[in-house]
């Protein structure tokens, strides 16, 4: 049956085991006060009734042609989010102009959400499974956010405006619809307004340093990895 990345099964990430290693590992890996600030912020999404949580996609309702080629959702943490832009600023020779964020394959939304808080003007999402989009978007009406889009299509289809300035995966597909968003990209770019860069977090292919300039590779304590990239 899991023979594909879309049939993996993730479940086992909202268990209380696992919820307790994450616990543990954060206070390991950034102390007490940053893993007190994350519970405090789990726990102020769960009294707002946000829902963040893991959720296999299998049994979900993807629209066109590749709906085998995704993965299973698992929702960026703001934490790793932040870090993650103040890395890519750490590489830049000028300020990052917080422009439009897009999210390719964002799920519940958790992404596009906590970019908007880190202060990008805009920000979208493209999510190909219904139920992960109609979550995202109870959970912006929840939180009661302003530009922040989430849009139920296939990430291939997905055109950005001439305004983005980053551009985020956190390892949504495979190659076969990489390929086919970094063909859109390329015949966008002469339109764009800024310097355009790309984070994508847990890559499973490589296929973006044919096309676009790789800046740099991290590989966090977690274990999780970032490869940033100029368009
Ligand atoms: C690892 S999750 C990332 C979720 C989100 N980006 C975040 O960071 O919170 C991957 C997501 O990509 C979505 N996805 C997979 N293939 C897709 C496609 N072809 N078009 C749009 N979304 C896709 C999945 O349904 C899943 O929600």
């Amino acid at each position: 049956m899991r023979k594909t990345h879309t049939n993996a099964d993730m479940s086992h990430q909202n268990g209380i085991t696992y919820k307790f290693g994450e616990f543990l590992n954060s206070l390991n890996e950034n102390g007490v006060s940053p893993t007190i600030r994350k519970v405090g912020q789990r726990v102020y999404y769960k009294v707002k009734g946000v829902d963040f949580s893991t959720q296999n996609i299998y049994d979900l309702t993807r629209t066109g042609e590749h709906k085998e080629h995704g993965t299973a959702l698992v929702s960026t943490s703001k934490d790793f989010l932040s870090k993650l832009i103040s890395d890519l600023e750490n590489i830049l020779p000028k300020p990052l102009d917080k422009n439009v964020f897009i999210d390719y394959g964002s799920g519940k939304g958790a992404a596009i959400i906590h970019a908007k808080k880190i202060g990008f003007k805009r920000t979208i999402g493209v999510e190909f499974a219904k139920e992960l989009h109609d979550t995202a978007l109870e959970n912006i009406q929840k939180l009661n956010l302003k530009n922040v889009d989430s849009f139920y299509a296939d990430a291939s289809k997905h055109v950005p405006p001439t305004d983005v300035s980053v551009i985020y995966f956190f390892n949504p597909f495979d190659e076969v619809v990489m390929e086919k968003v970094i063909q859109n990209l390329v015949n966008q770019k002469k339109n764009f307004k800024n310097d355009v860069y790309i984070i994508y977090g847990n890559a499973s292919c490589d296929i973006l340093k044919k096309h676009f300039e790789h800046m740099k590779h991290i590989t966090y304590p977690s274990g999780a990895t970032a490869d940033f990239y100029k368009i």
